[in-house]
């Protein structure tokens, strides 16, 4: 891989920035039900510490635009940590300032500090320089290890790395030599797999993809806005009205390219986005108002 990692570099005695996805779901007595994300950055984190670094997790969770939503606190992931590693961890309530600055100042080698969401500041999503400045001053070095959100330009992720030196993670490593490779020289037939709620998050990776691959499957909530495109009945199931013509230019571009779709022909659908909802599994092109599809 042409990047720098971790084990390119000493940390020895410094101060790390890690950004990592801590993007976990929790339920509603904000307890994590998928520490998935949680343990994948584990291996970063376990090479900082045994090599004498003092860990700075960094992380957005949810979508808070900006302000300040307790329930989107990063505080249960730092009490989920403190479990899993069996010793605390320390919590900064702010990501960046006076908090910030001191709680970052006092880490020493050996101990983690997370600090509140990123994304309780609007100018983490605008990739502020300031904003960036600042959160490189925590640190000697930064480490991206947030493979989840490496398609988004912020301040964590991009804007840092004008202020500060940094280095991919194994997360990150382990991914680009996954999907290099699979890009690079695919064995055939050549299957993608998508998911996710929104077109446009993916607009990019389809299309690129419609030039790589044999087959697209098209899962989760985007498949809804492709299935609108093209005139099925979608109920109140998320979508996105304004790319329905994108879904369908990329429809149209695959069918040019001989590249075969595949969107779900049946959905598990819901009267409610809740656990004690009314639901059922009906065929894709009886979705009725009312209810959501809400599994494919
Ligand atoms: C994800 O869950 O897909 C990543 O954490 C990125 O989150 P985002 O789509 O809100 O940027």
């Amino acid at each position: 891989m042409n990047k720098k990692t971790i084990e390119d570099i000493d940390v020895q005695g410094k101060k790390v920035f890690v950004r990592a996805d801590f993007n976990v779901p929790l339920d509603d007595k904000q307890q994590i039900t998928n520490d998935k994300r949680i343990r994948a950055t584990l291996p970063t984190i376990n090479y900082l510490l045994d090599h004498g670094a003092a860990v700075i997790l960094a992380s957005h969770l949810g979508r808070p635009k900006g302000k300040v939503k307790p329930e989107l606190s990063l505080k249960p992931v730092a009490d989920y940590f403190t479990k899993l590693w069996g010793r605390p961890i320390k919590f900064a309530a702010d990501c960046v300032g006076e908090t910030a600055r001191q709680a970052a100042a006092s880490l020493q080698p050996g101990e983690i500090l997370l600090l509140e969401n990123l994304r309780f500041h609007p100018e983490e999503e605008k990739n502020d320089p300031a904003f960036a400045k600042e959160l490189a001053s925590l640190a000697d070095v930064a480490v991206d290890d947030a493979f989840g959100c490496a398609h988004r330009g912020h301040a964590s992720n991009e804007g840092i790395t004008k202020y500060i030196e940094t280095v991919a993670g194994y997360l990150i490593e382990k991914e680009i030599k996954f999907i290099g490779a699979a890009l690079a020289a695919p064995k055939r037939p050549f299957v993608a797999i998508l998911g996710g709620a929104k077109v446009s998050d993916k607009i990019g990776v389809i299309s690129n993809m419609i030039d790589k691959v044999d087959t697209i499957i098209i899962g989760g909530g985007m498949a809804h806005t492709f299935d609108a495109a093209k005139g099925l009945p979608i109920g109140d199931s998320l979508c996105e009205p304004d790319k329905y013509d994108l879904a369908r230019e990329l429809l149209a571009k695959a069918e040019k390219k001989g590249v075969r779709v595949v969107l779900p022909v049946d959905v598990v659908v819901a009267d409610k986005f809740a656990a004690d909802a009314n639901h059922k599994t009906v065929a894709v092109d009886q979705v009725e108002p009312g209810w959501q599809a809400l599994d494919s």
